[in-house]
């Protein structure tokens, strides 16, 4: 898919990243429409219609956007939304309300709300106080919610701390110790209908082994709370994870590298406990979106300091990608109008901000750069956008989405009145 045209300029799905930057400026998100269909496809064919009973929904977060909203609901996936904000993208682009799930550690009376007045079509109790929250609301409107519980089951990934959850210190989900009294006051509630359980134990994960022991985990779970308090599970969400191509170091597998694990510890342990099997659900953010999207930027300052580096600084930076900052994260890149050209020198990209962590890419190999060159950077799409910052004022970059034959603007660039517009002179 990545490939030069005869102007050696890069192309990424079938566009000419040069023209791109030209036509709409830098920084620019780019997010390829082919790429999201490809990844729903395999999940269709590798996941979806390959066993029965399970369902896919899309992590919001990673990316959410009205017009990602239709994307998704084309491709046939659920959408996960863990926010008051995700919710109310996902009511005002339509997104059928049945297939929204509602996940939070501290979701507000508001939020609550939303979701039962709109007809979310699960809320996830992460705590003890919600199941009384979620009762109250749901039996002013008098209707009867369909919840999960998420658990936290205890297990550890290999993945940076900051994006791990499954472990037994985390703030998100039920502790193992206290699953039975959340579930009792659950099936107290009148306008209540437990459906099953959830886990997330982390994201960017490139082995399975993780999301077996958290599937073994909660079928020991499953099978207490079935001889104590005779609930049967209906529906499991095993979370999302699974891990992408940032650069050369990372080994991705297929999605059924991860599902087959999950579905073949389900049946071995449901048998060997005599469970009925649950509906499975997983629920990728990353995997969808995450090779999907590039970065524009236009290369600017060029500082050579003879004897330890040079710094190519670009017009965006930590704004529009804190992921280096925060997490340490790893991106591949190329100069867009140099692609087929050999490497002459190892660079530091840095961003534009006042902020000494304001680097991009560590000992990047590039063609002999100059100011004006286009730099793209590889698998933006996840947590990118949507971790965007206005910091130092430097307005979000626009995202343009390329479709099979024309290109849109989903979201508009942001202007410096945009900026200002919350704000009020004293
Ligand atoms: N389900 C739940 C309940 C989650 O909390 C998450 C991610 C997902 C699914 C999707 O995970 P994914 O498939 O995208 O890995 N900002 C961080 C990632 C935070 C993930 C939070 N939860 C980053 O940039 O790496």
């Amino acid at each position: 898919m990545n490939v030069v045209n005869s102007r050696k300029n890069f192309i990424f799905s079938g566009y000419d990243t040069v023209e791109l930057a030209k036509k709409y400026g830098t920084p620019l998100y780019v997010i390829s429409k082919e790429v999201i269909k490809d990844k729903c496809k395999e999940i269709r064919n590798d996941f979806l219609y390959k066993y029965d009973n399970t369902k896919a929904v899309y992590a919001g977060k990673a990316f959410l956007t009205m017009a990602m909203c239709r994307i998704i609901e084309e491709e046939g996936l659920g959408l996960d939304v863990v926010s008051g904000g995700e919710l109310y993208t996902a009511i005002k682009a339509d997104f059928p309300m049945r297939d929204v799930i509602f996940h939070g550690n501290n979701k507000s009376t508001d939020e609550i709300k939303m979701a039962i007045e709109n007809n979310a079509g699960r809320i996830v109790i992460d705590h003890m106080d919600e199941i009384s929250m979620i009762e109250d609301i749901a039996s002013n409107f008098n209707k009867k919610v369909k919840v999960l519980i998420r658990v936290t089951p205890g297990v550890n990934s290999n993945t940076h701390k900051y994006i791990s959850t499954g472990q037994r210190d985390s703030k998100f989900g039920v502790p193992i110790d206290n699953i039975h009294e959340v579930v009792s006051k659950t099936l107290c509630s009148e306008h209540i209908e437990l459906m099953g359980f959830h886990f997330h134990i982390g994201s960017g994960l490139y082995e399975n082994v993780s999301h077996i022991s958290a599937v073994k985990a909660l079928l020991k779970i499953i099978k207490i709370i079935k001889d104590d308090l005779g609930f049967i599970t209906k529906e499991l969400n095993t979370g999302g994870g699974f891990g992408i191509y940032y650069t050369k170091k990372d080994c991705v597998k297929p999605i059924s590298y991860y599902t087959d694990s999950i579905m073949e510890t389900l049946y071995k342990y449901c048998n060997e406990l005599d469970l009925d099997i649950p509906k499975v659900t997983i629920e990728p953010g990353r995997w969808i979106i995450g090779e999907a999207g590039i970065t524009l930027y236009t290369i600017g300052a060029i500082k050579e300091i003879p004897g330890i580096r040079t710094y190519v600084s670009v017009d965006g930076g930590l704004p529009d990608n804190p992921r280096p900052a925060l997490y340490e994260a790893k991106y591949e890149a190329v100069i867009a109008n140099k692609y087929n050209e050999k490497p002459e020198m190892i660079v530091t990209i840095a961003g534009k901000c006042c902020e000494t962590g304001d680097i991009l890419i560590h000992d990047l190999s590039v063609p002999e750069v100059c100011k004006g060159d286009v730099l793209v950077v590889i698998s933006t799409g996840a947590y990118n956008y949507s971790m965007a910052s206005n910091y130092n004022k430097l307005p979000r970059p626009a995202v343009v989405l390329l479709d099979e034959d024309e290109e849109k603007i989903i979201v508009n660039r942001e202007t410096y009145d945009d900026i200002l517009k919350n704000e009020n002179m004293i």
